[in-house]
C-alpha cells in the first residue's frame, strides 16, 4: 500500500542515503544557506536505523586508510566546526589525540565523528526509512519539474514525498558472486558488510571449533582475517583468492595527488578511453589492495604457523571457486588450483564474502525515469544530464567513478564535491536573483519555501 502525503509542501531537496557524502551536503549547504541567507527545505531518508559507518565492518583493528585531513569539511574549510579536530576538542580528547602521534585513527573513532556530525542534522534525516524508487511527476505540458521519492518505513507501508530537486548518495552494495547467489538466506554464508552482526550468531562466537572460508584478497579480506585470528580462537580460516599474492595499497606521495581535489578536473576533462587507462593505471591505490602493515601482519601469523609446526590457517592463493555446495554438516567449495587445474573440494562451516562491492544502487532507484536519463552520464558538477522535460535536477555522488576518476568512492574530495553541488542547486534553485531558472511555471514555491 502507498500512502501519498502529498498535502506537505514538496522538499527543494530530498537526499537519498545519509553517509559521508550527504552529511557532506548538509554541511556544505548549510554554510551556503548562511551566505545568502536562505535555506533549502531539505530531507534526507536513511534505511539505517540510526547512524553507522559501515558498522558491520568495524572490528577493532581497523583503521581510516586515508588522513583524518580529509575529514568531511577541512579541505574546503579548515574553519569550519565540523572538523575532526573540533570533534577531539569537543570530546576532550584532542591532546590525547596528538600524543597518539597518527593521521591514521581507528575507524570506529571515526565512526563517533561521523555519528558527531550526522547528530547535528537529525531534524533533517529520516533514519529507518528505505527509499525503493524515485518517480516522475509531470504536468500537463509533459514537464518534470518534480519527483516523487517513494519510501518504506520499518512498518512496511510506502509513502510518498515530493521533492523539486534531488542528491543520490546511497553508496556501494555488496557483491554477491554469483554462484553464492542461491544461499543468500543461508545463515552460514554472508558478505563482510554485516561481519561484525553475522559472526556474532556462530557458533564460534561461543568457542565452538569452526572452519571458516574467507573469499577474497583485498582490505576487507585482510581485516577480516586478523579479527578471526585475535578474537575467535576456536576459527581456522583460510583465505581464498584468485590472485597469487596479497598486494600492498600504494599510498606513496606522488600516486596520492591523484586523490587531490584538483585532479578531478584533470580527469574529467579527459577523453574517456585515457580517463578508463588512469583508473586501471592506479587501480591498486584502491580496489583488491592490502595496507602494507597488514600484509606484514597477516605473513607474520602464518610465518609463526610455520614455526610451531601447527596449521590453524590456511592462505589459498590462485584459487578459483568453481562450484558451491551446502548441506546440514556444511559449505562445500569446489576450488582449482590455477598453477596446475587441479580441483579440490573443502567443506567449511561458514563462508565469509569479503568479495567488494558494485556501485548501482542510483540506477535501481532511478530506473522509474527511464529514458529521460539515458545511461546516467554526469556533467562536472555531479549533475545528471537528462532529457530536457525532466528540469528537476538530479545529482549523484559517489556514482562517478568513471568520469570524475578514483576518489568518488573515498572521502578524498568529499567535502569540495559537496560544495560544487551546494553551489549548482543554490544556481538551480535559489538563483540570487531570487528566480528559479529551471521552474516550469510561476508558482513562486521557490521564494516561499526558501524564506521560511
Ligand atoms: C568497510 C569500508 C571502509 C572504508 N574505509 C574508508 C576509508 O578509510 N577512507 C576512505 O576514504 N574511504 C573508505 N571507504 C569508502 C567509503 O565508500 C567512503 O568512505 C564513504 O563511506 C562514502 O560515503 P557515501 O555517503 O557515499 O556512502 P556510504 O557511506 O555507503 O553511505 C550510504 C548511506 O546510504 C544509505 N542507503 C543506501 N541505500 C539506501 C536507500 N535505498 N534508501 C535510504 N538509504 C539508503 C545507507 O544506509 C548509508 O547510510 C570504506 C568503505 C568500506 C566499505
Ligand atoms: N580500514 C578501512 O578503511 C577499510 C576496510 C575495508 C575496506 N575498505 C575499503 O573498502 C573498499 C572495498 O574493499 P574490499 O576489500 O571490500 O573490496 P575490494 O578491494 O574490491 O576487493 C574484493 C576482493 O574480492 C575478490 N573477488 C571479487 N569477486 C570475486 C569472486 N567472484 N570470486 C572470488 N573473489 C572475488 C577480488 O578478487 P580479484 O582481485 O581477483 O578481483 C578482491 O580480492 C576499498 O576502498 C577499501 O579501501 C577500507
Amino acid at each position: 500500500m502507498t500512502q501519498f502525503s502529498l498535502s506537505e509542501k514538496p522538499l527543494d531537496l530530498a537526499g537519498i542515503g545519509f553517509g559521508p557524502s550527504n552529511i557532506g551536503l548538509a554541511i556544505a549547504l548549510e554554510e551556503q544557506a548562511e551566505r545568502s541567507g536562505r535555506a533549502l527545505d531539505t530531507a534526507y531518508f536513511d534505511r539505517q536505523v540510526s547512524y553507522s559507518w559501515h558498522g558491520g565492518t568495524l572490528v577493532q583493528q581497523s583503521d581510516l586508510q586515508i588522513s583524518f585531513l580529509k575529514d568531511l569539511v577541512t579541505l574546503r574549510n579548515p574553519q569550519s566546526p565540523y572538523s575532526f579536530v573540533n570533534y577531539l576538542h569537543r570530546k576532550e580528547r584532542l591532546i590525547d589525540f596528538i600524543n597518539i602521534g597518527t593521521f591514521y585513527p581507528c575507524r570506529m573513532e571515526f565512526n563517533d565523528y561521523l555519528c558527531w556530525v550526522a547528530s547535528h542534522f537529525s531534524d533533517a534525516c529520516r533514519y529507518g526509512t528505505e527509499v525503493v524508487r524515485v518517480e516522475p511527476v509531470a504536468d500537463r505540458s509533459g514537464v518534470i519539474s518534480m519527483l516523487d521519492v517513494v519510501t518504506r518505513g520499518p512498518d512496511g507501508i510506502e509513502r510518498v514525498r515530493r521533492t523539486r530537486s534531488l542528491v543520490v548518495g546511497t553508496g556501494g552494495t555488496p557483491r554477491i558472486p554469483a554462484l553464492f547467489a542461491g544461499l543468500k538466506d543461508d545463515p552460514r554464508v554472508f558478505h563482510h558488510a554485516d561481519y561484525v552482526r553475522r559472526i556474532a550468531t556462530q557458533p564460534c562466537a561461543a568457542g565452538t571449533p569452526m572452519r571458516i572460508a574467507l573469499v577474497g584478497g583485498g582490505q576487507s579480506a585482510a581485516e577480516a582475517f586478523i579479527d578471526l585470528n585475535d578474537s575467535f580462537p576456536s576459527v581456522r580460516a583460510d583465505m581464498i583468492l584468485r590472485s597469487a599474492v596479497l598486494r600492498p595499497a600504494d599510498d606513496t606521495p606522488f600516486v596520492n595527488e591523484i586523490f587531490a581535489p584538483a585532479y578531478t578536473d584533470v580527469m574529467f576533462n579527459l577523453p574517456e578511453d585515457e580517463r578508463a587507462q588512469l583508473i586501471r593505471d592506479y587501480h591498486n591505490t584502491n580496489y583488491s589492495v592490502v595496507d602494507a602493515e597488514l600484509i606484514d601482519r597477516i605473513y607474520g601469523i602464518l610465518y609463526r604457523q610455520k614455526v610451531s609446526g601447527v596449521q590453524r590457517h590456511g592462505f589459498l592463493c590462485r584459487r578459483q571457486i568453481e562450484a558451491v555446495a551446502s548441506d546440514g554438516a556444511g559449505i562445500a567449495l569446489t576450488l582449482r588450483d590455477l598453477s596446475n587445474g587441479v580441483l579440490e573440494e573443502i567443506r567449511y562451516d561458514a563462508v565469509v564474502l569479503a568479495t567488494g562491492y558494485e556501485r548501482n544502487s542510483h540506477r535501481r532507484l532511478l530506473e522509474p525515469l527511464g529514458d529521460l536519463t539515458g545511461d546516467l552520464r554526469v556533467d562536472r558538477d555531479y549533475r545528471v544530464s537528462t532529457d530536457p522535460k525532466l528540469t528537476a535536477p538530479v545529482f549523484i555522488q559517489g556514482f562517478c567513478e568513471e568520469t570524475h576518476g578514483l576518489s568518488d568512492t573515498l572521502l578524498s574530495v568529499l567535502p569540495v564535491r559537496a560544495a560544487e553541488i551546494a553551489a549548482a542547486l543554490y544556481r538551480d534553485l535559489a538563483p540570487a536573483d531570487g528566480r528559479s531558472r529551471r521552474q516550469s511555471g510561476p508558482t513562486g514555491l521557490v521564494a516561499g519555501a526558501l524564506n521560511r
